[in-house]
């Protein structure tokens, strides 16, 4: 197998991303030349003296298997409060905590979309989320840099959840109980679409006109979803209710117009664009920042100006004021 085939079956982790002392739960690789040795089993932990030997040996990264992916975002989410907490740890390292930790919980919103226990670990990543940002003017930064470029919408719905949350506190929300409601619902906008014939959410070429009227569906199929969970509120359900409508009335599902719209709605519809023209798409490639900013400009109608021409400024990374 050549080293090109190989890389396909791991994934690097640099070493400051371990937090030491904390129990690892996949195994641990080590790339020598063209292949990948087994350095720690699963069940151990790493401490101090580990990653400084590694360091000696210019070991900076560490590679898991990606089959064991799950087992590495459930790890973060393990261990996010110690290390957010922690003034040592840089800001990549806290973000990335945060993005892995966010994508785990989602993923598992997914599958079982009505658990409490889900509701709450969300609950635990907004509250985290909302923290950090306004811990440092450069941690929205870092969550820019780490979030993965090609859709998902697993990543799609962490990548919302920064954005608006930031959006909402550039245009003067600075209630933190909002700002996680805000959170919340971006975090759960598209979990309707877990109702949904995966056949119709998978399908590589055009939907069909019955599957589109299906697909458009998912914005009130997740709001049906939340509201049988303590995860109901009304800043929520605007979120997830509101985030394809325009404020031209041309969105859906109910081709709301401007005065109809929550500002939680119209915030997240322009965060919900973005990021799907800015990631990879099996039928379109990622646009640049300045790109959609071109692009969502020729549209301008669709969106609320004011809350636009702020977005926008959040791309000159300028110091936002904590809540
Ligand atoms: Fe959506």
């Amino acid at each position: 197998m050549d080293e090109g085939r190989l890389d396909f079956y791991f994934f690097p982790v640099a070493l400051d991303k371990f937090r030491p002392f904390s129990l690892i739960n996949f195994d641990l690789y080590i790339k020598v030349e063209n292949r990948f040795v087994l350095y720690k089993h699963r069940n151990i932990t790493i401490t101090k003296d580990d990653i400084h030997t590694l360091q000696e040996n210019n070991v900076l990264y560490l590679y898991v298997q990606n089959k064991e992916r799950k087992s590495f975002r459930q790890y973060a989410e393990n261990n996010i409060e110690e290390i957010l907490k922690d003034p040592t740890v840089s800001l990549n390292v806290k973000a990335t905590y945060i993005y892995e930790s966010a994508f785990n919980v989602v993923e598992d919103i997914f599958k079982e979309p009505r658990s409490e226990g889900n509701i709450q670990r969300a609950r635990g990543i907004i509250n985290h989320t909302v923290d950090f940002i306004f811990s440092d003017s450069g941690a929205f930064v870092n969550l820019l840099q780490i979030r993965a470029h090609d859709y998902y919408t697993y990543t799609h719905s962490v990548n919302v959840c920064t954005f608006s949350v930031a959006l909402a506190n550039r245009i003067g929300i600075t209630n933190p109980t909002t700002l996680k409601e805000v959170g919340l619902g971006a975090l759960l906008h598209d979990v309707g679409k877990s109702k949904i014939d995966s056949r119709i959410i998978n399908k590589p070429s055009a939907l069909s006109p019955s599957e589109w009227e299906e697909m458009k569906k998912h914005p009130l199929y997740g709001v049906e979803i939340v509201q049988g969970t303590e995860a109901g509120g009304e800043t929520v359900f605007s979120v997830i209710s509101q985030h394809h409508e325009k404020v031209d009335g041309s969105g859906y599902p109910q081709g709301l117009k401007e005065h109809q719209l929550s500002i939680y709605g119209k915030i997240s519809s322009i965060c919900d664009v973005f990021d799907a023209i800015t990631t990879n798409r099996s039928y379109s490639v990622a646009r640049t920042p300045m790109e959609a900013a071109q692009f969502m400009l020729s549209r301008k109608e669709n969106f609320d100006p004011t809350l636009l021409k702020h977005f926008f400024e959040l791309f000159a990374f300028k110091k936002t004021t904590p809540p």
